[in-house]
Order: structure tokens, then C-alpha cells, then sequence
């Protein structure tokens, strides 16, 4: 059975047949609006969201298919105490494909073994979120043909971002690649990813300053500090606000650069920035829906 649990393990092969699927989706999509047919896909979403819970289910019903689940576990059996075992076992019996989201880092592997249809992860607390990267990596290679030959910096909430966590697994795959990260030491990126960059010998630098760096990037990716992650409210308060990405600020970046974010923002960037042709954070959201819906065809059809 296929899951999509991480991208750690991604080849670069995988990603070029989703993305060339993607395309032609985007090109012809009346070719797949029956690809899903008879299917059902569970949405088990047992922390807050808007762009991964209904891009997947408009990305489920544009190719046919049907979606059944929650947005707030308390309206299932788990408000009595059913576990998270029992749960994966009830909701994957029905279903061809379960979307969850959970708070705590490695939910979808571990339900995974419980599952009788493939798991797609839609976010592990702050641990990975690989479809979000799915949707960074259209958006990025749609901009600018190919996803090599980058220089991206890393802004805000590394330690808690979930989305910076895989987008660095996927990143890493492609020659060229060079990463800094931004943000104040209090947020840096966990131990775990600097090893994992190491390990493959990839150049990446470190700075507090988003200014003193940004004239050097092809990308900026910013990233929302993660209240929801902060078991201390006054920590919170202390970095909230720690960077924003304003018009003023954004005439040091590059004319051909990207501004990108997962979204939602909270105030790191301010809205004058969205009419600027580089802010793609809107285009992510929409790659995302046609490269999710490549992705499902890719879970289940048998031949990929
Ligand atoms: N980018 C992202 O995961 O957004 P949601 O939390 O709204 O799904």
C-alpha cells in the first residue's frame, strides 16, 4: 500500500511524473473529472485548517469522487473515548484514501499501520507537512521551469514550522540548492534538519537579519510563528512580530525574486505586499488543489 507519510525519502523522478500530471490536469482537466469515480476519501482533521482540508476535497470531488469525515474530531466516536486506532480502522474500512492531520509529530506513520487505504499526511504537529511542499514546489518550478539553482531563505518559525521541516527534505533533492535560514536563535531550525542537511552536503547559512539577506535570495519563504506550538504564551509574545515583509523592505529583494508563504499569515506579511507580481503565496494555494488531486491519482491507480 502507498502512503505519503514524508518527503525524506523522495526521488526526483516521483515528482516530475506528479508535476507533469499536474500540468495536464491544469491543461485538461474535463480528461480527469471522472479519474476518482466510485472512490471515497476520509478527512480526518483533528487540528484547525482551511487550504490542505478543502484543497483536498475539491481536488477528491474535481476528479469524481467522494469525501466523508471531520474538521473537528469531537463530532466522531473519539468524543467518547474511541482511540486513535479504532478511529484509523473504522474511517479506512470505509474509505479508498485517508487525509489526517494531527498535533502530534509521527501521527500518520503510526496510523499508518492501523490503515486499511493509503494515509496521506496533511501536517504532524511540527514535525512535516510534505503536501504543503508538494504545492511549494509546483509553484516554484511554474515561476521559474525548473526547481534547481536556488538560493532560498527560510524566515520565521524554523523550529516549529512544519512546512520548512519537509520543504527542506524535497529541496534538498535538486542540485544547487542553497538555503539561509532566518530567524532569531530562540526559533532556529531543530537539530534534526541541520543533520539531515549536513548529511547530504548542502551549503546553508544563518542570520537574525531578513534585511542584510535579502537582496541575496531567488526565494524568500516566510512562515508564520506557530502560536499554537508554544506550550508558553509569554514565549509566544516575545517572538510574535518578530519579522514583516513590507513594501518598503521588499524593494531590497531581487526583481525576479519570489515571495512565498504556506499561509495563513498572522502579520508577517503586510498586505501592501500582495500586489506586487512576486507575493505567489495566493498561487500556492492554487497549485496546491491541482497537485493534490495529481497526487490522489498517483495513490490510487495501480500502475504508479
Ligand atoms: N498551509 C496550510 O497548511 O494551511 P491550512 O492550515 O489552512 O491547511
Amino acid at each position: 500500500m502507498k502512503h505519503l507519510i514524508t518527503l525524506e525519502n523522495m526521488s526526483v523522478e516521483w515528482w516530475e511524473r506528479l508535476y507533469k500530471r499536474c500540468r495536464d490536469i491544469i491543461a485538461n482537466p474535463s480528461d480527469y473529472a471522472h479519474e476518482m469515480d466510485g472512490r471515497v476519501m476520509a478527512s480526518l482533521f483533528y487540528e484547525p485548517s482551511s487550504r490542505t482540508s478543502f484543497s483536498f476535497q475539491a481536488a477528491m470531488m474535481r476528479l469524481g469522487g467522494k469525501v466523508m469525515g471531520f474538521s473537528d474530531p469531537n463530532t466522531s466516536s473519539a468524543a467518547k473515548g474511541e482511540t486513535l486506532a479504532d478511529t484509523i480502522r473504522v474511517f479506512t474500512t470505509f474509505s479508498d484514501v485517508a487525509v489526517i492531520r494531527a498535533s502530534v509529530a509521527g501521527t500518520a506513520e503510526e496510523v499508518a499501520r492501523w490503515s486499511h487505504c493509503p494515509i496521506i499526511n496533511a501536517g504532524d504537529g511540527g514535525h512535516t507537512h510534505p503536501t504543503q511542499t508538494l504545492a511549494d514546489l509546483t509553484t516554484i518550478s511554474m515561476y521559474r521551469g525548473k526547481i534547481g539553482g536556488i538560493h532560498i531563505g527560510l524566515c520565521g518559525d524554523l523550529r516549529n514550522g512544519r512546512t520548512v521541516h519537509s520543504l527542506i527534505h524535497a529541496l534538498s533533492k535538486f542540485p544547487d540548492i542553497k538555503f539561509t535560514m532566518i530567524s532569531p536563535a530562540g526559533l532556529a531550525l531543530p537539530s534534526e534538519s541541520e543533520t539531515y542537511l549536513r548529511s547530504r552536503g548542502i551549503e546553508y547559512g544563518i542570520s537574525e537579519s531578513l534585511e542584510d539577506v535579502l537582496p541575496e535570495l531567488d526565494i524568500l519563504y516566510m512562515t508564520r510563528v506557530q502560536k499554537e506550538r508554544f506550550a508558553d504564551r509569554a514565549e509566544f509574545e516575545r517572538y510574535k512580530g518578530v519579522y514583516l515583509l513590507t513594501k518598503d523592505k521588499l524593494a531590497l529583494a531581487r526583481k525576479d525574486a519570489l515571495i512565498m508563504h504556506p499561509l495563513p499569515r498572522a502579520d508577517e506579511i503586510s498586505p501592501d505586499v500582495d500586489s506586487d507580481p512576486r507575493a505567489v503565496y495566493f498561487d500556492q494555494v492554487f497549485y496546491g488543489m491541482y497537485i493534490r488531486m495529481s497526487l490522489l491519482i498517483e495513490l490510487l491507480t495501480p500502475e504508479f
